[in-house]
């Protein structure tokens, strides 16, 4: 990997008061940031460790799918203000401000998170620093583990005046870059006015734009913000889905229900949409680093609250799987899926976790022939789940099937108002099974479809039988 050369401070970057800045780790969090401050005008690098995906960001190329990111990536290293390198020295000696935006995943027990990546960015870059200059953490961590860091930054620090702070992010994969771009809110945790000011300096095209809330508060503050956040986005999704168990249970309609919720401004609509559960790269592995954190410190209500989300969200793929298994009038063995979407949800190519390759595999197990389709996870999603076959339009994965199961609303599939006609022309039996209770029901039922969404009675078709009484 060639190393990206220095820049000298160009005149309109002064005029601007525009800076410096270094992404550290350029997954889809750093990747989407680095490409984002350099929309904003900054100067950017962003140092990633895998070489492949360092060459293929410095070609200007997005290694995922991300509405918006491969337009920014190409124009912005095309004109030279964002490069890429592996080589950390390219960034210590030449930027202002360091985000970081290293993996933190579950640890192998599937409990804390491991902090090696964290630890070990700061470990390495900090004996590099000779300037004053702000480490930003943008990755989501343990409550307490900005104080680690800060006193490794004390330890290994060569000057004074390195300050860290935490900046936890709270974009949504498939808006990363409209999130980025215009959060609703920015939070930071710090202890100095000097670190106060960096970070005010670098998000300043952005708060002066308006409509997003700056928050400064100490470090344990934000990251405990962090992990409430997706604890209470993962706990709305699981109670909705709790009611769709109930209502399996009494005949009662779940999307009638949440309509009824969410119209109350207390509770609110979003995320009231029942189906097979969160899944990703965050919501999961957050949850249970949280519940594991509070289980620590001995918060046996916050516990017993965060464990029980869990549990009905692992609940979700067994009744997605029961209804299945309804609509093929009892077994799938045999039975040839179509399966629509493969991502954990539309807008993005991150199979992480998802719901909808578990459920995949769990058809596959019992029995079924699952043929998937996915606008642009497809070849994440044969590399996670060989064992199911793999289509390259939606209507050769639905031809001949005898059952349709939506796992991820992708447009594609949801408000194409063309396709219920055109893919009930190429199944053998015209079953929808729609585990994130995404489509109307009416324009399937009118192409001829039965309807199976968790949580609500099963709809059958519209459309009279063609067949004239006694013929055929
Ligand atoms: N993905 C999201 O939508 C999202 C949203 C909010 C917060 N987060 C948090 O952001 C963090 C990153 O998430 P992600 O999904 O981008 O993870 P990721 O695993 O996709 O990316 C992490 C990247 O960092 C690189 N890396 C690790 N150590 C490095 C080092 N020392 N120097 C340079 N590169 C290094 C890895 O090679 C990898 O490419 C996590 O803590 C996550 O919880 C992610």
């Amino acid at each position: 990997m060639r190393r990206a050369a220095h820049r000298p401070r160009t005149p309109t970057r002064e005029k601007l008061d525009l800076m410096r800045v270094s992404v550290i780790g350029c997954g889809h969090l750093g990747t989407t940031h680095a490409a984002a401050m350099a929309e904003l005008g900054h100067e950017v690098i962003g140092i990633e460790l895998d070489q492949e995906k360092c060459l293929l960001l410095a070609a200007g190329q997005a290694p995922f799918f991300e509405p918006g990111l491969a337009e920014l990536l190409a124009r912005h290293t095309a004109s030279g203000r964002l490069r890429f390198s592996d080589q950390l020295t390219d960034a210590a000696g030449w930027a202002e401000l360091h985000f970081l935006a290293v993996g933190t995943p579950l640890d192998p027990d599937g409990q804390g998170y491991q902090t090696d990546q964290v630890v070990g960015a700061v470990r390495s870059l900090v004996p590099l620093l000779h300037e004053p200059c702000t480490i930003v953490g943008k990755s989501t961590v343990a409550v307490g583990t900005a104080e680690r860091l800060r006193e490794i930054v004390e330890q290994l620090a060569n000057v004074p005046g390195i300050e860290l702070v935490w900046n936890p992010e709270f974009l949504r994969e498939g808006r990363a870059v409209e999130d980025t771009l215009r959060p609703d809110r920015i939070l930071v945790g710090l202890g100095s006015p000097e670190a106060r000011k960096a970070v005010e300096a670098v998000y300043a095209p952005i708060l002066a734009a308006g409509g997003t809330e700056l928050i400064v508060t100490d470090p344990a503050t934000a990251e405990v913000a962090k992990s409430a956040a997706n604890a209470y986005l993962a706990a709305k999704i699981s109670f909705i889905n709790a009611m769709a168990e109930v209502c399996e249970l009494t005949g009662a309609d779940v999307t009638e229900v949440a309509r009824t919720l969410g119209i109350d401004q207390r509770i609110g609509p979003l995320g009231m949409r029942p189906g097979i559960g969160y899944g990703g790269g965050c919501l999961p592995k957050d949850l249970s680093a949280f519940t594991h954190r509070v289980r620590e410190l001995g918060a046996g209500g916050a516990t017993e609250l965060l464990a029980a989300v869990d549990t009905v969200n692992r609940g979700r793929l067994e009744a997605a799987v029961a209804l299945a298994e309804r609509a093929a009038g009892g077994s799938l063995e045999g039975a040839r899926i179509g399966f629509l979407g493969a991502s954990f949800k539309a807008g993005t190519s991150d199979v992480r976790d998802s719901p909808a390759l578990r459920l995949a595999d769990r058809l596959h197990l019992r029995g079924a022939v699952v043929v998937l389709h996915d606008p642009q996870a497809l070849a994440g999603a044969h590399r996670a789940l060989p064992v199911v076959q793999y289509r390259e339009t939606a209507l050769e994965a639905v031809a001949g099937a005898d059952l349709v199961v939506l796992g991820t609303d992708w447009p594609d599939y949801v408000t194409d108002p063309q396709f219920p006609a055109r893919a009930a022309g190429a199944v053998r039996l015209p079953i929808l099974v729609d585990v994130r209770t995404a489509v109307d029901p009416l324009p399937w039922l009118a192409a001829g479809w039965s309807v199976w969404q968790l949580g609500r009675p099963a709809q059958q078709p519209t459309v009279l039988d063609p067949t004239p009484p006694g013929g055929a």
